[in-house]
């Protein structure tokens, strides 16, 4: 039985046998306690024997970190902070921990330390009611979906297109990285390759996902994607999960209603199923802004910040619109972005939390960007300046959703595909969509990670992801 079974239960009476990680031992004149977790719950149970019911040997192997199997009747708690307690019959150790070695003593740790030890970080308080966070938002995901029509379909990771156009793949390849074989020109000879051609991972599963979009009406993908920029942020990483829904028959505005419904729903799920682990990242959080300065501390609490998104309507407005509110802000006239702020820049993070934060305190959506800063595949405005691009942006994240109605027409996706310098020979399957059958369709990419980061109140991305990929970092 799982600890989260019998604390719900609660069968007072009963023999139960708990097997689980020790947390900790404490051993007083007559009674030894001992705290077990096995990851189920953030709770541990504890459990009591008196002395002689656990020989010294068996005791002695009882340390933190240890694997126990401890069976005894469960029984209604004399102290205080948990309802029932373990009176113990015997104790079995699966394995041992050796106490002058173990990393994770009880006491705290900073999450830095804990990045060095992400193998054995799962079992402290914090990660593990992160990654149960985590496992619940991804099943929201895949419910939300499937309850309103949606399919799941399952993009390839080894592709030979780049559907960002950005130039940031990792490159997937048999040939020898010294001496590749190469043509008479001297480049490299891919043909001798295992697929014949150059490939990548991919950065996104968009485009394949439009495809099924453009068979099934309603898609969805929800998979890992690779990204070799070097940005080394707390907002990035290598290799991150990305949900793509992408919609036949979706315009603009019917995508942004789908981004804010989506992204409510999820995080409704969270505070509704995740509510003890939710509490406790918020206690977490609470002391370590004890040590911060008052006008650093955040005016929400994490469920009361989570209450408020779900509770209240996202922002909408252009990106013009957005350049004319930074421009006529206090920070930008007394030159304090470090990014100077002008129509047609990619905005940087400090100009969208400005937005998000400083100006309307709630979720924003932007929309009609420059096509210029945008990738190929968008829908271009009559005014011939502008993309119907949508960025969801989210307080302490920023941009956590990228998306757009996409270029149907086949005449100008091909010539925006030359323009920005992409073979036809990568993509043609891609631009024979519109060929065949073109129809408006809309998408957009939510990055789980931030998701993630966003309602746990994490600060670091690489703190919500089992085993994260950052540059120079790959070691687990
Ligand atoms: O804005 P992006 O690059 O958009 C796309 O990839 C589109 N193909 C999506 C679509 O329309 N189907 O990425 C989408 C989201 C971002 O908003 C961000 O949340 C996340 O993916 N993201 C990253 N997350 C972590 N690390 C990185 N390096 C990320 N790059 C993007
Ligand atoms: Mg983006």
């Amino acid at each position: 039985m799982q600890i989260k079974e019998i604390l719900q239960t609660a069968e007072i009476g009963k023999e139960i046998t708990v097997k689980g990680w020790v947390r900790t031992k404490r051993v007083s004149s007559n009674v030894v306690f001992i705290n077990i977790n096995d990851g189920s719950v953030i709770h541990n149970i504890q459990a009591v024997a008196e002395t002689g019911i656990i020989d010294e040997e068996t005791l002695k192997l009882v340390t933190t970190g240890s694997c126990v199997a401890i069976t005894g009747t469960l029984i209604e708690s004399q102290g205080q902070g948990q309802k029932v307690e373990l009176q113990v019959k015997s104790v079995f150790v699966y394995g041992t921990a050796d106490p002058e070695k173990y990393p994770l003593q009880p006491k705290k740790h900073s999450l830095e330390f804990l990045r060095e030890i992400a193998h054995l970080r799962p079992r402290t308080n914090t990660f593990s009611a992160i990654l149960r966070v985590r496992h619940s938002l991804a099943f929201a995901i895949n419910k939300y979906f499937n309850d309103n029509g949606f399919f799941y379909l399952h993009t390839p990771i080894i592709t030979g297109s780049d559907a960002e156009g950005a130039g940031e793949m990792f490159r997937v390849s048999t040939l020898d990285p010294i001496k590749p074989p190469l043509n008479e020109d001297g480049s490299v000879n891919y043909k001798e390759d295992f697929f014949g051609k150059e490939t990548n991972l991919t950065v996104s599963g968009q485009l394949e996902g439009e495809l099924g979009a453009m068979a099934l009406s309603k898609i969805y993908t929800f998979g890992p994607t690779f990204r070799a920029e070097n940005s080394n942020t707390t907002r990035h990483l290598a290799e991150f999960w990305m949900i793509e829904p992408e919609v036949a028959f979706f315009e603009l505005e019917d995508n942004m209603n789908l981004a804010e419904d989506f992204t409510k729903y999820v995080i409704n799920y969270a505070l509704t199923n995740c509510y003890d682990d939710l509490v406790f990242l918020e206690n977490r959080l609470k002391e370590e802004e004890k040590n911060k300065k008052k006008e650093e501390q955040s005016e929400l609490s994490l469920i009361e910040k989570l209450r408020f998104v779900v509770d209240n309507d996202y922002v909408r407005l252009t990106y013009t619109e957005a350049i004319k509110i930074l421009l006529n802000s206090k920070r930008h006239k007394e030159g304090k972005f470090q990014y100077p702020v002008e129509w047609g820049i990619d905005l940087q993070s400090e100009h969208e939390r400005y937005l998000v934060e400083k100006h309307f305190k709630k979720p924003v959506i932007l929309t009609n960007y420059p096509k210029d800063i945008k990738a190929f595949y968008m829908k271009q405005d009559e005014d011939g300046k502008t993309v119907r691009a949508m960025d969801v942006l989210f307080p302490g994240i920023g941009e956590i959703i990228g998306g757009s109605q996409r270029e149907d027409d086949y005449e100008k996706l091909l010539q925006r595909t030359k323009e920005v310098g992409i073979h036809e020979d990568t993509i043609w399957w891609y631009l024979e969509t519109r060929k065949y059958g073109s129809a408006p369709h809309s998408g957009f990419g939510l990055g789980f990670e931030r998701m993630v980061l966003f309602v746990t109140g994490m600060t670091n991305i690489r703190d919500v992801i089992p085993f994260p990929r950052t540059p120079k970092s790959a070691e687990f």
